[in-house]
């Protein structure tokens, strides 16, 4: 099984958070292809797809910002999945500009920082931010699994 459909619900058994990565403009989407990837540098990436306005607002600002969403944000993460414009995406949500990037409130982490390498991967493109601030206010997450949102059981001591 090679097929587009088959692929998602193959990687679609690796369950993720969700965050909204955004650019100044302002400009955000949702993203689940958000992964650490080094510690000396500190820096993450985030995949986004080629036709991702968010991408073209990272390139033109280069700087990216990332907002971890919480587990009562699933409104947030619909919304920022859209392609609404982003006036009408950031007038649904209360947010700040931080650290040269808008963050999403309520946020139960975030990260910005400059790009520091962007790098062709299929029809997405790789995004590495160099982290030059972050918080972590925590909550509970969002969480994103075979196509559905979710939050961890209560009893998860989490
Ligand atoms: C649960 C979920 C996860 C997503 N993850 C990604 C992702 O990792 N990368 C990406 O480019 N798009 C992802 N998307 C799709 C974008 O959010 C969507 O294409 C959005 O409209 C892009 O907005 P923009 O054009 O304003 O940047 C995801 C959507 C959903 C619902």
């Amino acid at each position: 099984m090679t097929d587009v459909a088959g692929f998602r619900e193959a990687i679609g058994h690796f369950a993720t958070g969700l965050a909204i990565v955004t650019a100044p403009g302002p400009a955000g989407a949702t993203t689940n292809a958000v992964t650490s990837l080094s510690l000396d540098p500190l820096l993450v990436l985030a995949c986004l797809d080629r036709g991702s306005r968010t991408l073209d607002a990272i390139r033109a600002s280069g700087r990216a910002g990332i907002s971890v969403l919480a587990a009562e944000q699933e409104d947030v993460a619909r919304g920022f999945a859209s392609k609404a414009s982003h006036a009408e995406k950031f007038a649904t949500v209360s947010h700040r500009d931080d650290h040269g990037v808008p963050l999403i409130d309520g946020a139960i982490a975030w990260l910005a920082g400059p790009v520091h390498q962007l790098m062709p991967g299929g029809d997405h493109e790789i995004v590495v931010i160099a982290v030059e601030a972050y918080g972590a206010p925590g909550g509970e997450p969002l969480l994103f699994h075979r196509g559905a949102y979710g939050a961890l059981p209560a009893d998860s001591g989490a």
